[in-house]
C-alpha cells in the first residue's frame, strides 16, 4: 500500500462507515417519529444486543427515554431519498414525520414503537444499558424480535440474489450500495 495520508482526526470515523444505514422508529402509543442512523453496531449475539448512537435535541430520544423502546429499520437502496429525508428533517417540526419522508408504518409485536412498512428488515429493540456524552447517548440494547425479507435474507444472512442493494452512508448527501457477496475459498472448513 502507498504511503498513507495522514487525514484528521475529526473525520477518523468516516473510515469506519459506511455501515449500513437504518432508519430508528421511536413511539408511545400516542405520537411516533422515525430518524436515520449510521452509528449503530451488533454487540452481543446470545442474547442478541445491539448499539445505536442517538442525539439528545432529537425529537426522537425523549420518546426512546419513557419508553425505553425503539425499533431498527433496514431499507434497501432505492429508499434512499426517504432515508435522507429522515435524517435531515425533524419531527420538532412536523406532525408526521413518516408521511413526510414518504413511508408507512406497520405494528411491532412487542413494542410501542411502530416498523417501517418498507424495510427489508427490522429488529424490535429493549434498553438495557446507556453510556451518556456531552451531545448524545449511546443505547445498547435487546433485540426482543427481528424479521427479514426471506427473498433477500435465508439462513442468517443476506444473500444478494434478488437484486437487494443495501445502502451505506458515506458523508452528507453521500451514499453507497453494496449488492454482491463474494465467497472466500474456506480451507480449514470453518
Ligand atoms: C444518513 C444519516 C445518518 C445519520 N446518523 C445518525 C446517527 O447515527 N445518530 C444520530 O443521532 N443522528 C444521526 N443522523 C441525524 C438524525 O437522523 C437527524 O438529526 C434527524 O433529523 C433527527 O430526527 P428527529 O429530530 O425527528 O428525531 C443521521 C442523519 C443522516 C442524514
Amino acid at each position: 500500500m502507498d504511503k498513507q495520508k495522514v487525514i484528521p482526526l475529526s473525520r477518523a470515523y468516516s473510515l469506519l462507515n459506511p455501515g449500513v444505514v437504518v432508519l430508528v422508529s421511536v413511539g408511545d402509543g400516542l405520537r411516533d417519529n422515525l430518524f436515520a442512523v449510521t452509528w449503530n453496531m451488533p454487540v452481543e449475539s446470545d442474547p442478541p444486543m445491539v448499539a445505536i448512537l442517538s442525539g439528545k435535541d432529537h425529537y426522537s430520544y425523549p420518546f426512546i427515554e419513557r419508553t425505553g423502546e425503539f425499533g431498527i429499520n433496514i431499507l434497501d437502496a432505492s429508499w434512499v431519498n426517504s432515508v435522507y429525508l429522515s435524517g435531515t428533517t425533524s419531527g420538532h417540526d412536523m406532525e408526521d414525520k413518516f408521511t413526510h419522508v414518504g413511508l408507512h408504518r406497520c405494528k411491532a409485536e412487542r413494542i410501542k414503537a411502530p416498523l417501517v412498512e418498507e424495510a427489508v428488515a427490522s429488529l424490535e429493540c429493549r434498553v438495557v444499558r446507556t453510556m451518556d456524552f456531552p451531545e448524545s447517548v449511546l443505547l445498547v440494547a435487546e433485540v426482543v424480535e427481528a424479521y427479514a425479507c426471506a427473498n433477500h435474507f435465508a439462513h442468517g444472512k443476506w444473500t444478494f440474489e434478488n437484486d437487494l442493494k443495501l445502502l451505506h452512508h458515506v458523508s452528507g448527501p453521500r451514499f453507497c450500495v453494496s449488492e454482491r457477496a463474494i465467497v472466500v475459498e474456506d480451507k480449514e472448513g470453518a
